[in-house]
């Protein structure tokens, strides 16, 4: 067992029952459902948190751990009994969960630096660029790819992530997107097959013959490989039609459904998205009143890309509008080499508050326990007992220090599944 006291503010993002259910079976914690509304972080002060390996046993105020522990049978920190527990005392440090990133474009090669850059210089952002990775990364080998995955990943753990979605999609054969996914799922549960992310060059001249081949070929031979079937609906990428015969391809191998909708434009894919049951649709730069309502009603997750308004110079979508419609938020980072090419939540969480007018509160929340409704976990994104034990020490005494302080590094410490994953303290 595991002790961590010494927290300023634990966000929990949990129920006070689910907190402090030890009573439960470890089959009936690890169901236990993060708070599904916007903003309800639940923050404890002067906390403490139990760990049992890889899960939280309990997390409440500190002036309750040690008749936990004892309850728990781990004896007390206080006394001989307390060898088989381990205790880190943060002295004062806020604690949250860890963040679930849930959409990112990792398996890539090359770099498009200059795409940015002409971009920052009155350039307009187009889903055309994507053939340049697409081209690099046809070129790449295996292990460079896994290695700039690895790398990428690492980066993100460091800033606090710990559960990370990632889409194949800079393949586009099937060989390619096959390989991409075997990649992925070395590293991830939460594989997403997105060969339908642009028409790749080969195919210019036939679009649809592409869509078949993704109908026909790829999507049945990623079938039990990958979680989610993705689409990027959008003029210059796939119409509604194709994106509906994708997606129903997908789900019939087993997929769920998710998408890239209404990121450059005011088309149908928020409400296409609603109507084919997506767990949750992605960007939503530009959604109509009528769209959200339809995404309130299906109860379809909307996932905000901070870092891709402030990449491409788009309009910021406000959070305000989308939450009186009665939509469930989410932010995640969309770390892609193109529209996007930033890992760090706390980043993301930052533009949100300040661009997208969340609230410190509600931006913390969809970082984490929002994340986990569009990934349809309810093991991660929240601390309540039965919850894997991915969390967050900051360097800092309030989580709100994540948008107060913009661009600092407040990630000190990051444990996954118990175990501490990172340390950024500095070695004096
Ligand atoms: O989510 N929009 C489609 N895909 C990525 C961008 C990919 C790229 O530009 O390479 C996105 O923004
Ligand atoms: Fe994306």
């Amino acid at each position: 067992m595991q002790l961590i006291t010494g927290i300023s503010e634990l966000v929990t993002n949990a129920t006070s029952a689910s907190t402090s259910a030890v009573h439960g079976t470890d089959e009936a914690n690890a169901s236990t459902h993060p708070t599904t509304e916007v903003g309800q972080l639940n923050v404890i002060t002067d906390a403490a948190i139990i760990i049992d390996g890889e899960r939280v046993a309990w997390s409440g105020p500190a002036a309750e751990a040690d008749a936990t522990l004892a309850h728990l049978g781990a004896g007390s920190a206080g006394t001989t009994a307390s060898a088989n527990v381990e205790t880190t005392d943060l002295g004062g440090k806020a604690v949250i969960p860890g963040f679930v990133d849930s959409h990112n474009h990792l398996i890539f090669a090359g770099d498009r630096s200059a795409e940015f850059a002409a971009r920052m210089a009155g350039e307009k952002y187009s889903a055309g660029g994507i053939a340049t990775t697409v081209a690099a990364t046809r070129a790449a080998t295996d292990e460079e790819l896994e290695a700039n995955l690895v790398h990428l990943l690492d980066q993100a753990t460091r800033q606090g992530t710990t559960t990370f979605e990632i889409k194949t999609g800079y393949g586009l054969t099937l060989d390619d997107e096959i390989r991409a996914l075997n990649i992925i799922n070395r590293h991830t549960e939460e594989s997403t097959l997105i060969a339908a992310h642009v028409v790749p060059p080969e195919f210019k001249e036939n679009p649809e013959a592409y869509v078949d081949l993704v109908i026909d070929e790829i999507i049945p031979a990623a079938a039990g490989q990958a979680k989610w079937i993705d689409v990027f609906c959008e003029k210059g990428a796939f119409d509604e039609d194709q994106t509906r015969r994708i997606v129903e391809a997908g789900k019939a191998a087993g997929m769920k459904p998710r998408l890239h909708a209404n990121q450059l434009t005011d088309g149908g894919a928020l409400k296409l998205g609603a109507e084919l049951g997506c767990i949750s649709v992605d960007h939503a730069t530009f959604a109509s009143d009528e769209d959200l309502a339809a995404l309130a009603a299906a109860g379809t997750i909307v996932t905000l890309l901070p870092g891709v308004e402030f990449s491409t110079r788009q309009p910021y979508p406000d959070a305000r509008r989308y939450l009186a419609a009665g939509v469930t938020l989410a932010i995640a980072s969309d770390c892609n080499p193109g529209s996007c090419f930033t890992n760090s939540l706390p980043f993301c969480i930052a533009l949100a508050v300040r661009d997208m007018h969340f609230t410190v509160d509600q931006a913390v929340w969809a970082a984490t326990a929002g994340g986990a409704l569009a990934l349809q976990r309810t093991d991660v994104g929240h601390l309540g007992a039965g919850a894997r034990a991915d969390l967050v020490v900051l360097d800092a005494p309030s989580y709100r220090h994540l948008s107060y302080r913009p661009g600092v590094h407040l990630v000190e410490r990051v444990v996954a599944g118990g175990e501490f994953v990172a340390d950024n303290r500095p070695r004096l």
